[in-house]
């Protein structure tokens, strides 16, 4: 499994130990920036991640950002993209084993480092449970097709 990771520099702060959730899990995972603190513009990043998840060079993402919100937002502009910003536990859980989520967002001014690798964690060994909840997830991906 290939998680790519990126994030903004509100997000940066919970890389480190996003990087460690998925190493322990023994995943690869690729660091698609940003890499310092210096000001840059989420979507960009989100466009990195969600690019390489909705084209298979990754199965699954993380984004970060200072909440989760602006990121999680842009990564679901891409087609195939079901980016789930999530700030507690249940959520994370849910986020995989009923929306099918392919990318996790949270956010470095909400989220401490060691939820975020908690979150991380739950969001990457929870299967899908499909049944019910792939007919509705499948309904999510039909909206995509709504304006041609
Ligand atoms: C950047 O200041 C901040 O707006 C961004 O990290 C994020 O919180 C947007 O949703």
């Amino acid at each position: 499994m290939k998680i790519a990771i990126g994030c903004d520099h509100g997000g940066i702060v919970l890389k480190e130990a996003v990087i460690k959730a998925v190493a322990e899990l023994g995943f690869d995972y690729e660091d698609l920036g940003t890499y310092d603190t210096a000001s840059v513009d989420y979507p960009d990043y989100a466009e990195k991640v969600a690019d390489a998840v909705a084209s298979g060079k990754a199965d699954k993402g993380v984004l970060l950002c200072g909440t989760g919100i602006g990121i999680s937002i842009a990564a679901n502009k891409i087609d195939g993209i079901r980016c789930a910003h999530v700030t507690d536990a249940f959520s994370a859980q849910m986020a995989a084993e009923h929306n099918n989520a392919n990318i996790l967002a949270m956010g470095g001014r909400i989220t401490s480092p060691e939820d975020a690798y908690e979150f991380t964690k739950i969001f990457l060994t929870t299967p899908f449970a499909g049944g019910r909840h792939a007919t509705r997830v499948d309904k999510i991906m039909k909206l995509e097709k709504r304006n041609g």
